[in-house]
């Protein structure tokens, strides 16, 4: 375990009827921008909730923020800010609202350039707006971490970036306001969350006891409440538990100190910026065949999950590492995703297109040891295409 410092300042309001609590967690000299997507929070009436609990505030809303919030979108509000003095920013959906709120809080006092250039050209923040969320979608994470994922539709780029002053002051997590959800964001949530545990637990041994028992714990709950979740939609328990675990697979405290991978993420973001494929879809789509091109690297670890996280047997290692990797696929599939690119309206091109556009970027040693080359990242999307 190497060194690190941890530090998470999101105050967590967890359960049925926290909504509320926003009354008191926004001192009432804030004028707020309520942030909202296309309009689910309309219909199951998150917002009516939210204006009610904002009673006493001033406040303005935006709505329309788009899965995979777009700068050119996202620059509206931020004139609206501007314009009417707003300096609170609240997000009410899933995580590209509250990734657009980040990009916002951060945008508003940055009015000398370009705000693109905090996430392109990661141009230093030396302020932001105080921002929060109330969760409607768990999968993300971005409710309590400091990351975004910002795309720009004119270039064709989906772009993360992430500051320290971003960190949303508080998130509202309420159970029941997912209740509205369609299956397949119910299967883009566990699966995103089972990917984020993924990035930062199937690397190297690191004899981070802790991290990696506290993720096998997380996996394990996402493996038996995500489907439960599917099956039961009204299961306040499950949703609970699903919303929980996917809140710390990407709050920083499984990250701590180990190695992280992130180069299914930085492919996934490809698939989404060139062939619009969700988010938690692009991850199931790559995640198996990244393991199978790179099995030797990652074999410790691999074997670590199939063992304590599929209690499989180690008798025949290989056997074990197959198992794992295909337990892994059939729970993609089981929560309602595609374990492979197939039928995705994803082209044949895509591996050639998407390797090069990780040379021209530059990011030519991704994961966690470097090694994942612009070639084997053709590797894996040509296998996941065939
Ligand atoms: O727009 P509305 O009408 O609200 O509908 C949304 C949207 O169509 C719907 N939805 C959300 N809550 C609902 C609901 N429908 C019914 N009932 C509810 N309670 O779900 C659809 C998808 O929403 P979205 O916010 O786009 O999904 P998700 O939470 O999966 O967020 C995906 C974005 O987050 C980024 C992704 O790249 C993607 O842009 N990520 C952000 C991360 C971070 N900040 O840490 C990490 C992740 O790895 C990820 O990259
Ligand atoms: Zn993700």
């Amino acid at each position: 375990m190497h060194l690190f410092s941890y530090h998470n300042p999101t105050t967590i309001f967890f359960g049925k009827g926290q909504i509320i609590a926003i009354r008191q967690a926004i001192p009432e000299h804030y004028k707020v921008l309520v942030l909202y997507g296309g309009g689910s929070v309309k219909k199951n009436s998150v917002l009516d909730q939210v204006r009610a609990a904002l009673n006493k505030h001033t406040f303005l809303e935006y709505g329309g923020i788009e899965p995979n919030p777009t700068y050119e979108n996202l620059m509206g509000a931020v004139e609206l800010a501007r314009r009417e003095g707003l300096d609170y920013v609240l997000a009410v959906g899933g995580g590209s609202v509250a990734d657009g709120a980040k990009f916002i809080a951060a945008a508003v006092p940055f009015a000398d350039a370009d705000a693109w250039d905090i996430v392109e050209k990661h141009a230093p923040i030396s302020k932001a707006l105080p921002l929060a969320c109330v969760l409607t979608l768990p999968g993300t994470g971005s409710e309590s971490n400091s990351g975004a994922v910002i795309s720009h539709a004119k270039k064709g780029v989906k772009i993360p970036f992430s500051n320290a002053l971003l960190f949303p002051k508080f998130a509202v997590l309420d159970p029941t306001t997912t209740f509205t959800l369609p299956a397949r964001q119910i299967g883009n949530g566990v699966v995103d969350a089972f990917v984020h545990i993924l990035e930062q637990y199937v690397t190297a041994p690191e004899q981070a006891m802790v991290q990696d028992r506290y993720a096998e714990a997380l996996l394990r709950t996402l493996i038996d409440a995500g489907p439960q979740t599917l099956q039961h939609p009204l299961d306040y328990e499950a949703r609970a538990n699903f919303m929980w675990a996917a809140n710390q697979a990407l709050n920083g405290l499984i990250g701590a100190g180990v190695m992280h991978d992130w180069s299914t993420h930085a492919i996934g973001h490809e698939l989404t910026a060139l062939y619009g494929v969700d988010h938690g879809q692009s991850l199931a789509a790559i995640q198996t065949q990244s393991w199978q091109v790179r099995r030797k690297a990652k074999r410790a670890k691999l074997l670590q999950y199939a063992e304590r996280v599929w209690h499989l047997p180690l008798v025949d290692e290989e056997s074990a590492i197959d198992q794992a990797i295909e337990k892994t696929a059939v729970f993609f599939e089981t929560m309602g995703l595609k374990s492979n690119l197939k039928n995705l309206g994803v082209s044949q091109e895509a591996a050639t297109l998407i390797s090069q556009r990780f040379q021209e970027h530059g990011q030519t040693a991704l994961g966690e040891r470097g090694d994942v080359t612009p070639a084997v990242v053709r590797e894996i999307l040509t296998l996941s295409l065939q």
